[in-house]
């Protein structure tokens, strides 16, 4: 492991601590809390009456007892649903304790930081916020600016970062919320990528671990332009340690415990 760099990469628990505990419920994010992880990554959409929610998919078919997209959902019909027992509920009874397992809502993930004792980072990705016309951004910036997240007195002293695998999305934050740093995500390597450039309003590049494993000397790249390389979705050890050979700042993982220990912070 590459001593140097080690301690300072930040370890983002990717939807809670998911690989023990069923995504996006406050199981996971205690879980991930109690692992220690730096930050927690969480989805964000809106339901029909205008809440923001933790969900990853457009439907809720995989991880809960119901069915239907969340955006044609209200904030009660989802709270009638069961978001853990789709995990082997064998592991955990936890999964089975509704006050866990019910549907998270931002908010309620935005206390359990504020409460948590110690500073925990939190990165907020817009689901889909095309279709929403620039309300997931709005709403996510009056609920940030209810916990005092949205005006940072400059993009590292943040807690908060949104990402996006839209431009558009972060080009709103940016434009509204210019001191809150943005994460541009990025599935595949495309040319207008290859000079490590990043769209306007993106401050942080976020690729997939597939982009740096096969494009290893792109992190130099991102860096000699002047943006932070957050990783994503991290959990083998060999993707570990190459992201911290090539100095990554951010790795985000299912399994924040198993990559704390291997960077020697556990
Ligand atoms: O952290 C970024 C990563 O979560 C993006 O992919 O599909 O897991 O939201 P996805
Ligand atoms: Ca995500």
């Amino acid at each position: 492991m590459t001593q140097a760099r080690q301690h300072s990469i930040q370890v983002v628990a990717h939807r809670g601590a998911s690989e023990d505990a069923p995504e996006h419920t406050l199981a996971a994010y205690r879980k991930a809390i109690e692992d220690g992880a730096d930050a927690l990554e969480c989805d964000v959409r809106l339901t029909a009456d205008g809440h923001l929610v933790c969900v990853h998919d457009r439907r809720v078919n995989r991880t809960s007892n119901g069915r239907g997209a969340v955006s044609a959902l209200e904030l009660a019909d989802l709270a009638a649903l069961d978001f853990g027992s789709w995990k082997d509920a064998a592991e955990s009874p936890d999964w089975k304790d509704p006050s866990l397992t019910s549907v998270l809502t931002l908010e309620r993930l935005l206390e359990l930081v504020a409460d948590a004792g110690r500073r925990v980072e939190l990165a907020i990705e817009t689901k889909h916020p095309t279709r929403w016309a620039g309300q997931v951004e709005e709403r996510l910036l009056q609920l940030l600016g209810r916990f005092g997240l949205s005006a940072p007195a400059s993009p590292t002293d943040s807690a908060v970062r949104v990402m996006s695998f839209s431009a558009r999305s972060l080009s709103r934050i940016s434009a509204a919320a210019p001191t809150l740093p943005t994460v541009y995500l990025m599935q595949f390597m495309t040319p207008r990528m290859r000079d490590g450039r990043l769209p306007a309003g993106a401050r942080i590049a976020g690729p997939g671990i597939r982009i740096v494993r096969n494009h290893p000397s792109y992190v130099a790249k991102l860096h000699r332009a002047g943006h932070p390389v957050h990783v994503w979705t991290v959990n083998e050890p060999e993707d570990v340690e190459l992201c911290a050979r090539l100095g990554v700042e951010a790795i985000i993982t299912n399994r924040p415990k198993q990559v704390l220990t291997q960077l020697g912070r556990l």
